[in-house]
C-alpha cells in the first residue's frame, strides 16, 4: 500500500494495514525523514519515501491529502493504479473551488482530472479517524461496521473491498464515482452513523444502516 499523505486518516489506515499484515510506504509534503517516528511506531512493515516513490510502490495507493493539494499529486506513477480517495472538500481549508462549490463535480471527479490514468475508488472519507481505529472488528463479528465505496471499475472496487475487509470492516457499494456526493461531507452517511466525534470509541454501523443513510442523501 502506498500513501500520499500520512496525516490523521492516512496514518490510521496505515496502522490498520500493517496490523493486518500489509506492507505500507508512507509519504507527506515534507519528505520521508519527517515520517521516521511514524515508521518506527508502525514497525517493520512500514517505510517512508517520496510521494512519487510511494505511488510507484503500492498495488493500491491511498490519496489522503487536503483537496487543495490535488495539483501537486504525482500523476505519472499513479497511472494504472487503484487509488483510494479519502478526501473531503471544505472551502474553509481548501479555498473556494468553483466546480465543487457549484456541485458540478464531486471531489473525486476533480481528483480524476489531476490523475486521469488512475482508477479511483472513494472510501474512508465518511468516518472520523478515531472511530476508524476503534471500530475495526474481525470478519463475522456481530458488531462489524460497514464503509461505503464509490467507483467506476469493478476490479478496483473488488481490490479495495478485499483490503477494507482485511482491516476489519465490511463494504457497501455506493455506486459509480459520480455518486460519490452521496457520502460527501454533511450527508447522512458522513460521520453520524459511527457516533458523535466527542465519543472517540464510536458506535458500530451495520450494512443496513449504511445502505439506508446512502439512500436518503439529497443535494
Ligand atoms: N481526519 C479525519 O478524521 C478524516 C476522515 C476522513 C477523511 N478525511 C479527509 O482525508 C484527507 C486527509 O485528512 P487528514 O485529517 O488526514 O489531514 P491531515 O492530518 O492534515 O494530513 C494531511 C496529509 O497530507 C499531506 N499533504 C498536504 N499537502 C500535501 C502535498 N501538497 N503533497 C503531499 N502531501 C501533502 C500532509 O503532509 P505534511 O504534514 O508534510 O504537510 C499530511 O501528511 C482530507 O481531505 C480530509 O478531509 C479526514
Amino acid at each position: 500500500m502506498g500513501f500520499i499523505g500520512s496525516g490523521s486518516i492516512g496514518r490510521t489506515i496505515a496502522r490498520l494495514a500493517t496490523e493486518a499484515g500489509h506492507q505500507v510506504v508512507l509519504s507527506n509534503s515534507r519528505g520521508p525523514e519527517t515520517l521516521a517516528d511514524t515508521v518506527a511506531e508502525l514497525g517493520p512493515r512500514a517505510s517512508a519515501a517520496t510521494g512519487a516513490e510511494a505511488a510507484a510502490a503500492g498495488d493500491i495507493v491511498v490519496v489522503t491529502v487536503p483537496v487543495a493539494a490535488f495539483p501537486d499529486l504525482p500523476a505519472a506513477p499513479l497511472a494504472g493504479k487503484t487509488v483510494i480517495d479519502t478526501c473531503n472538500y471544505g472551502s474553509e481549508r481548501d479555498g473556494h473551488i468553483p466546480e465543487l462549490d457549484s456541485e458540478s463535480l464531486t471531489s473525486s471527479e476533480l481528483l480524476l482530472r489531476y490523475i486521469p490514468d488512475a482508477v479511483i475508488v472513494k472510501a474512508f472519507n465518511n468516518i472520523f479517524y478515531k472511530h476508524l481505529l476503534s471500530l475495526t472488528r474481525p470478519a463475522g463479528a456481530a458488531d462489524r461496521s460497514y464503509l461505503p465505496i464509490a467507483g467506476d471499475s469493478a476490479p478496483a472496487k473488488a481490490a479495495v473491498t478485499e483490503f477494507i475487509e482485511s482491516i476489519g470492516y465490511g463494504v457497501v457499494d455506493a455506486g459509480p464515482l459520480a455518486d460519490g456526493w452521496r457520502q460527501a461531507t454533511g450527508t447522512p452517511v458522513w460521520g453520524t452513523p459511527y457516533g458523535p466525534f466527542l465519543d472517540e470509541k464510536g458506535q458500530s454501523a451495520d450494512e443496513d444502516t449504511i445502505r439506508a443513510a446512502l439512500a436518503t442523501a439529497t443535494r
